[in-house]
């Protein structure tokens, strides 16, 4: 028994212990932190204005040229200090986008003059160095990867990206009516007109959704921090909206995209590239599946979803250019490229052999060649998809609009077609058991399952001109713009299994959503949660709770909020909490089930798999968007086991796995 209860402790630690607990005594920050993170919020406010802020202009004159200041000076290095010294960088106004070879070179350049510095004082320079010169997308493209790739400041939090760069994840609309708020013109109006404007006071103080992590919200100390500012919001004028615009439009959903990419990208572990390939296919058939679930559930066609359509949403990039949705040059690009590799692949399984990218034929069958084959027919950093075509914003070529646009999903389903099809000629049998002995499951049991529209607020302050935060040159943080809107949330539930075992032993459960029928290969499975437990002899009853699935995470404080609190507590009238940073690659947690049913409940199954555990458990940082240790897993079976490849009916049946049929119903929110 100590063996499990030693294991089970090992495992569960690592995830819940902070990072900072060694540097930061007490969990709470203390000056040289604050002034960091004070540093870092000012340098990105108003990322796409130029900065006002006098002293890190000053202190952005010129890039740390000095080579002893680095731990390397690479050739990239060399190569962007050249273009510089030439003048030949990327120029401020320009549409970035890194899937442009020449982009994505600058990007490296500048990230390393980040990510190699020794000291904070020269990256400190070289951040206010390149917030003054360079492209602002290029910039926050190679801050962002510096925050989340350098542990040492990982702690400090970096604002949500959608509330750094705001635009291209509200409409048109929105975002003009943000950029032409005039603090002075607006208050003259409501004395003269009384309110009409699309713009109101929020009084009392109070920003949605009220219960977050950590409770920052409801603390006594959050009036204290807020008591500066004013909360102004924003209405959105009621548009008429698509079938499925609160999961594609949301922006938890978009933004967990870009985290994502953003942590693969640049990642440079050959030893653990084959589980990070895995971990990524298996992430995007999750979008995919979830995406079909959404559909199933507005009663669209899911199984074989259509390349004709097209959203057809107004937005703007944060230079104020209007997306196109995707260029005929690039959807002949993808075809292409998906129609080359489907004719691989076939070739591939006709042939049994694989022609490798120097040259050599390799023989599939053998030994470990299958995975050398996958390697090559299947990257998975967006970096190596780089389309000439990407000159121009098109809201399916940027992480930011990607998942707007149904055509992502119908490419990624052709994708994984391919993926799934490769695998389930090639893979060889799992180096484990995977039907564990003496375990059945007898019966699950789930509270009720409903969703319904929250109110919640967004932090659109980046988007109203920087003019209103300098008073004679000081910098201020006077009001909050703040969107309100609705979006999906469900009420927080509970699965109980019901399992009768032979002896003591640990398992690992996962456990899936699909619709109420079908063919296993042409449903969708979305997995819900997966976690290792331990079974008694005899009768078992589990309980899962839904905020601790894996992988899910909840909401955190905003941009304007998050400044609040760090002045507050460089006066020393506030302890700021150094746990409270939400790993950037978790999975919103409200988004976990599909709308439910207004009428009827929507029906669905619940699929519960068990497998058996043989301790190979490993512990990766991928929720914090960092790859270099590789991917946490429970297992050495592939990750979104068994739907990595087609399966057969009867591996989902017997006692070690369970169908349960659920129901979801979608309520009206009432205001507790
Ligand atoms: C705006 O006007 C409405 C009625 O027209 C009133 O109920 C509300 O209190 C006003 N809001 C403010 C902030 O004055
Ligand atoms: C928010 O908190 C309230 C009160 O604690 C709770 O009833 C509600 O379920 C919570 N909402 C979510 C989405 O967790
Ligand atoms: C942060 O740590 C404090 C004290 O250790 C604890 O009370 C609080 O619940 C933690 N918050 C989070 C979000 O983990
Ligand atoms: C081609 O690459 C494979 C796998 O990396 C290697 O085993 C083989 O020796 C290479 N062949 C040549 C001709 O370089
Ligand atoms: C329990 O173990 C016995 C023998 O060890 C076996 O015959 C029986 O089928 C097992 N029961 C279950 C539920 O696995
Ligand atoms: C488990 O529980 C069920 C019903 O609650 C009971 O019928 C069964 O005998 C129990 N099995 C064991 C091994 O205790």
């Amino acid at each position: 028994m100590l063996r499990f209860g030693l294991l089970l402790s090992l495992l569960v630690i690592p995830l819940q212990l902070s990072p900072n607990d060694a540097i930061f005594p007490g969990n709470i920050a203390n000056q040289y932190y604050l002034n960091k993170q004070r540093f870092l919020l000012e340098i990105l406010h108003h990322l796409q204005e130029p900065l006002l802020h006098e002293q890190w202009i000053a202190l952005g004159q010129r890039i740390v040229s000095d080579k002893t200041e680095y731990v390397f000076y690479t050739e990239q290095m060399e190569q962007f200090y050249q273009q510089l010294s030439s003048d030949r960088l990327l120029p401020k106004d320009v549409y970035y986008n890194p899937l442009q070879p020449e982009h994505y070179r600058e990007t490296l350049g500048l990230f390393q003059f980040f990510y190699n510095t020794r000291e904070w004082s020269t990256l400190r320079q070289n951040i206010c160095w390149a917030r003054v010169h360079a492209n602002p997308g290029l910039f926050l493209h190679a801050l962002m990867q510096t925050m989340l790739k350098r542990d040492d400041y990982r702690v400090l939090i970096m604002p949500k990206i959608y509330e750094l760069l705001p635009a291209p994840y509200h409409s048109e609309t929105v975002v003009r009516e943000a950029g032409n708020f005039n603090y002075i013109n607006w208050i003259r109006q409501q004395a003269m007109m009384g309110n009409q404007s699309h713009i109101q006071m929020v009084l009392p103080k109070k920003l949605l959704p009220m219960n977050l992590t950590g409770d920052l919200r409801t603390a006594s100390k959050w009036s204290e921090a807020m008591s500066e500012v004013q909360i102004l919001s924003l209405s959105e004028p009621k548009m008429p909206q698509g079938k499925l615009s609160h999961l594609i439009e949301d922006f938890g959903w978009l933004s967990y995209w870009y985290y994502l990419n953003m942590g693969v990208a640049l990642q440079d572990n050959p030893s653990q590239a084959a589980r990070i390939r895995d971990w990524c296919y298996w992430q995007l058939s999750q979008i995919v599946a979830r995406y079909k679930l959404e559909r199933y559930g507005q009663q669209m066609e899911y199984k074989r979803l259509p390349m004709q359509e097209q959203e057809n949403s107004q937005l703007l990039t944060w230079q104020g250019q209007r997306y196109q949705l995707e260029t005929r040059a690039t959807r002949a690009q993808l075809t292409e490229l998906l129609r080359k590799l489907e004719l691989r692949v076939e070739a591939a399984i006709s042939t049994q052999s694989f022609s490798l990218s120097n040259g050599t034929l390799i023989d599939l069958q053998k030994g470990h060649n299958w995975l050398l084959g996958l390697e090559q027919l299947f990257p998975y950093d967006l970096s190596q998809l780089q389309l000439p075509s990407a000159g121009q914003p098109q809201q399916l070529l940027e992480l930011h609009t990607m998942l707007r646009q149904p055509r992502f999903y119908a490419y990624a389903d052709r994708l994984l077609h391919a993926y799934r099809s490769y695998r389930s000629e090639f893979q060889p049998s799992y180096p484990q058991s995977v039907r564990p002995a003496d375990i059945s499951i007898e019966d699950i049991l789930v509270e009720p399952l409903i969703t319904f529209d929250e109110p919640v607020d967004v932090d659109l302050s980046n988007l109203l001109h920087a003019r209103n935060f300098y008073y004679e040159k000081h910098f201020m943080w006077p009001h909050s713009l703040q969107s309100r809107r609705l979006r999906l949330q469900q009420q927080p539930f509970a699965i109980t299994f019901q399992l009768v075992s032979n002896r003591t032993q640990s398992t690992i459960l996962r456990t899936y959503l699909t619709t109420a029928g079908g063919a296993v290969n042409e449903e969708p499975f979305y997995q819900l949660d997966s976690f290792l437990t331990v079974l008694y002899k005899g009768n078992n009853t589990i309980r899962r709770e839904s905020r601790d699935f894996l992988g899910s995470i909840g909401d955190h404080i905003s941009f304007t909020e998050l400044y609040h609190y760090v002045s507050l507590a460089e006066q020393e009238q506030y302890d700021f909490p150094l746990n409270i940073t939400l790993p950037s690659c978790g999975f919103p947690r409200r988004l976990l089930l599909p709308r439910g049913g207004t009428g009827a409940p929507l029906a669905m199954r619940l699929l519960t798999i068990a497998t058996p555990y043989n301790y190979k458990a490993k512990q990766g940082n991928e929720l914090f968007c960092d790859f270099s240790k590789g991917v946490s897993s429970w297992d050495e079976l592939p990750h979104g086991y068994p739907f990595e490849r087609f399966v057969e009916q009867a591996e989902l049946q017997g006692s070690h796995a369970y169908w349960k049929a659920v129901e979801i119903a979608h309520r009206d929110y009432k205001l507790a």
